[in-house]
């Protein structure tokens, strides 16, 4: 358990130090996502104590069904200090909203990539140490000129990447290829500029904790799809 021990003096001796364990405190910001629910399931269930932050009231009880504290933001329409105290706290931060299927270019832009940087902005000021970035697999190879939604959004991911590697920050950029909703499959392939592929959702949500777990990833960019390597193996060979 990373950044989970922590020696306690008591008394002035050496003899007299005892070490607990501290479970880490994750924060989700996109918390009601099918990876994010995923996400806290599997933090939860490896000790850790997580805060889904939900945009809507009626999902607090689905996120706190899967072993999550439930809170409010609204990750378009919170200010700063509102993303800043959501994230005050915490060892691990998760950005995992998306505007997903259906929405317009205007949300690519507020959610996928403002959201993204007011999320790193708020865990550079509140000194959380760890921003882990759900981003996609492709962004970099965006069309620029077009005004097709995909490539809107691409570019959105990409343009959040980039402020997201600009940061002292120990951040960890994972862009996976198209989900699905199999089962978990426990195997990964990892690396840079991938050939196209996809991956469950759930294989997302297990590499994810398993990156905020060990710390592995840090200061880290890569593509993920369905592959050989165990996730484990796969996160600590990054
Ligand atoms: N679909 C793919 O094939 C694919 C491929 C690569 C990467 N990705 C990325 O992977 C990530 C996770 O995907 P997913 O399938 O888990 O997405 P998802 O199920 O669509 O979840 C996205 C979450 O973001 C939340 N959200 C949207 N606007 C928000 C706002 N203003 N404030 C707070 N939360 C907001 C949504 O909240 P509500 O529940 O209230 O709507 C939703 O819970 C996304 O960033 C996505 O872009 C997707």
């Amino acid at each position: 358990m990373v950044s989970a021990v922590r020696a306690v003096a008591g008394g002035h001796t050496a003899a007299a130090m005892r070490v607990v364990s501290v479970a880490m405190k994750v924060v989700i910001i996109g918390g009601h996502g099918k990876v994010a629910l995923l996400l806290a399931r599997a933090l939860a269930d490896r000790g850790q104590r997580v805060v889904s932050a939900v945009r809507n009231p009626l999902h607090v009880a689905d996120v706190e069904r899967v072993g999550a504290t439930g809170v409010l933001l609204d990750i378009e329409n919170a200010s700063l200090g509102e993303v800043t105290e959501t994230v005050r706290g915490a060892d691990v931060v998760v950005f995992a909203a998306g505007a997903g299927a259906g929405s317009g270019a205007e949300r690519k832009w507020s959610v996928d990539r403002d959201g993204a940087m007011l999320a790193a902005d708020a865990s550079e000021i509140a000194g959380v140490a760890r921003l882990i970035v759900v981003s996609a697999m492709g962004a970099d190879l965006a069309d620029p000129g077009s005004t097709d939604v995909f490539q809107i959004y691409l570019r959105a991911k990409a343009e959040a990447d980039a402020s997201v590697r600009a940061r002292d920050l120990a951040w960890t950029i994972v862009r996976p290829g198209r989900l699905t909703d199999g089962a978990a499959t426990g195997r990964i392939t990892l690396g840079q500029d991938l050939a196209r592929g996809e991956i469950t959702r759930a294989d997302v949500a297990d590499l994810l904790c398993e990156l905020a777990v060990t710390g592995h990833g840090e200061r880290r960019q890569f593509d993920v799809v369905s592959g050989e390597t165990p996730i484990a193996q796969a996160a600590a060979a990054v």
